[in-house]
């Protein structure tokens, strides 16, 4: 099975009364790992490309909490784009995608929790080295 066969979005139960909205995400059950970071991004003007690398380790949920932005998605096999435009959605990552956030509107403030603790040194950068990893481990 591709990388990109295992991304999926994710529907989180909205708890709504008089008083607003309230949706909890809780890990291994909610989504498909346990929880040890999280981290926001926000401040992206539009035209902006963040991302573009893969982790070797690390699964991620994105939820665009609020505004919108999109994601492409690769894995050296295929592509897909999603749009992110609703807090109640989120989309799940595998490890080894590569992953590209862009058309960010002004208020986009994305959300990201991860399966590990920050290590930059399971980053790739590169988009060459990524595919060559890619094509080593099929
Ligand atoms: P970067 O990975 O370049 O962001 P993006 O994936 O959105 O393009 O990270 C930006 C900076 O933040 C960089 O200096 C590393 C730092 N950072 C942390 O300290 N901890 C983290 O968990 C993350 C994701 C980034």
């Amino acid at each position: 099975m591709s990388q990109i066969d295992k991304v999926k979005l994710l529907s989180f139960k909205e708890n709504c009364d008089e008083r607003g909205k309230l949706v909890a995400i809780e890990g291994l059950k909610d989504i498909p790992f346990d929880i040890k970071r999280l981290f926001y991004i926000y401040g992206s003007d539009t035209e902006i490309v963040r991302g573009c690398h893969a982790n070797r380790h690390s699964e991620f949920v994105m939820v665009n909490v609020c505004g919108s932005s999109k994601v492409k998605i690769m894995d050296g096999l295929k592509d897909k784009v999603f749009m992110l435009d609703k807090p109640y959605m989120g989309i799940y990552l595998p490890n080894m995608t590569w992953k590209e956030m862009y058309d960010f509107s002004p208020d986009s403030v994305i959300l990201v929790l991860a399966s590990e603790p920050y290590d930059p040194n399971e980053y790739i950068r590169n988009f060459e080295e990524f595919l060559r990893k890619v094509k080593k481990c099929e």
